[in-house]
């Protein structure tokens, strides 16, 4: 018999977009009230470059959940220009955890992201130096290849290159979606780590044209098929430390994503902790879930385990069909109006 109630140690989310100005209010008391803590992502529109810059955002998120516990993970937004200083400034600060490295026109405001990985040296160095991770989005941005291969080349392109040119540099490879990017991992030294989403885990690229176009499953790496679900699934399940929970939850306005051009983006903090339990229940390892989205992000982070407890039951509750984003705008949630089987019921943070 399966448990149909788990408890398990308070999650984090180690990958997530919380915008800014009211999107910010209206999404960051979704993922403080699931997680602990989260791993902030700077692709603000200008982009989070400098510790200054970072100060300046985790007072906002701050302010926009109120007397929540939770604690905003700030990470820094590299540029061709990051200097070896600034990566200093960031591991005084204390609560600067990590920089993300976005390719030049790769996704969402990367506008202001590396050229050339070459360039980005110096920090790199002062990195590997103080054990600052560096957060990629792994795919290449050259048209030439096909968006359903951009992952795998950028392993062999990009991220073999710089593992051998900065050996010891801690490296996450950001919501893995291929089973190349699996296998990359697991033959890699054990300072290379990944984050894996719910939407990886729970859906095929199929999802995107069931019955037409359907930009709510459109993200970034776009997702991809059967085959790669399985092997993250794999992974995810495993019990191996190398993979952690990293949701990518990333809201935009209902009209930015049904449109001529939409953006990519799924939004899935309403929810988060409940569609991994539910992939997990699915595949038998409920009793794997704990270690996936509470020890092996800090364990990676050299950060403590979180103390409180949260529980999960297996009860069927619906999807608002959307929420608030902004006074004018909604977002539609993943799953919005289906059903889900698994809910967070004791957020009881003393308990
Ligand atoms: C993210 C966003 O909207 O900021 N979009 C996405 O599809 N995941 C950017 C990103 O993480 O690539
Ligand atoms: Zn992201």
């Amino acid at each position: 018999m399966t448990p149909t109630k788990i408890q398990i140690t308070r999650p984090d989310d180690w990958h997530v977009h919380l915008r800014d100005g009211d999107a910010l209010k209206a999404v960051a008391p979704f993922t403080a009230a699931q997680f602990a803590r989260a791993v902030v992502m700077p692709n603000l529109s200008p982009a989070v470059t400098t510790v200054v810059q970072a100060v300046e955002y985790v007072d906002r998120i701050v302010a926009a959940i109120g007397d929540s516990d939770f604690e905003p993970l700030m990470t820094l937004y590299l540029t061709d220009d990051t200097s070896a200083d600034e990566i200093e400034r960031a591991r005084k600060s204390c609560f600067i955890k990590a920089v993300k490295l976005y390719p030049a026109g790769a996704t969402t405001n990367s506008a202001q992201g590396v050229t050339d990985i070459r360039l980005c040296d110096d920090a790199l160095g002062a990195m590997q130096d103080c054990g600052m991770p560096l957060l990629v989005h792994g795919e290449v941005t050259d048209p030439a290849i096909d968006v359903f291969d951009r992952e795998k080349v950028f392993i062999e392109q990009i991220l073999l290159p710089l593992t051998n040119r900065f050996p010891k540099l801690k490296v996450v490879f950001e919501h893995i979606t291929t089973a190349d990017a699996v296998n990359y991992v697991l033959n890699a030294s054990s300072n290379i780590a990944a984050t894996i989403t719910a939407h990886h885990l729970m859906y095929n690229r199929n999802a995107m044209f069931q019955g037409g176009m359907r930009p709510h499953m459109y993200c970034l790496p776009v997702i991809k098929r059967e085959q790669h679900r399985q092997a993250l699934i794999h992974a995810a399940t495993s019990g191996n430390r190398k993979f952690f929970l990293g949701t990518d939850s990333a809201p935009h306005a209902r009209h930015a994503k049904e449109t001529s051009c939409g953006c990519a983006g799924i939004f899935s903090a309403h929810a988060a902790i409940e569609f991994y339990a539910s992939l997990f229940d699915r595949h038998g390892a409920l009793d794997k879930l704990e270690a996936f989205a509470s020890f092996y992000g800090p364990d990676f982070y050299d950060l403590p385990w979180n103390s409180e407890k949260i529980t999960l039951q297996k009860t069927d509750w619906t999807i608002p069909e959307s929420y608030p984003l902004t006074e004018d705008e909604n977002l539609i949630p993943m799953m919005a109006g289906e059903t889900l089987n698994w809910q967070l019921v004791d957020n009881d943070p003393e308990n």
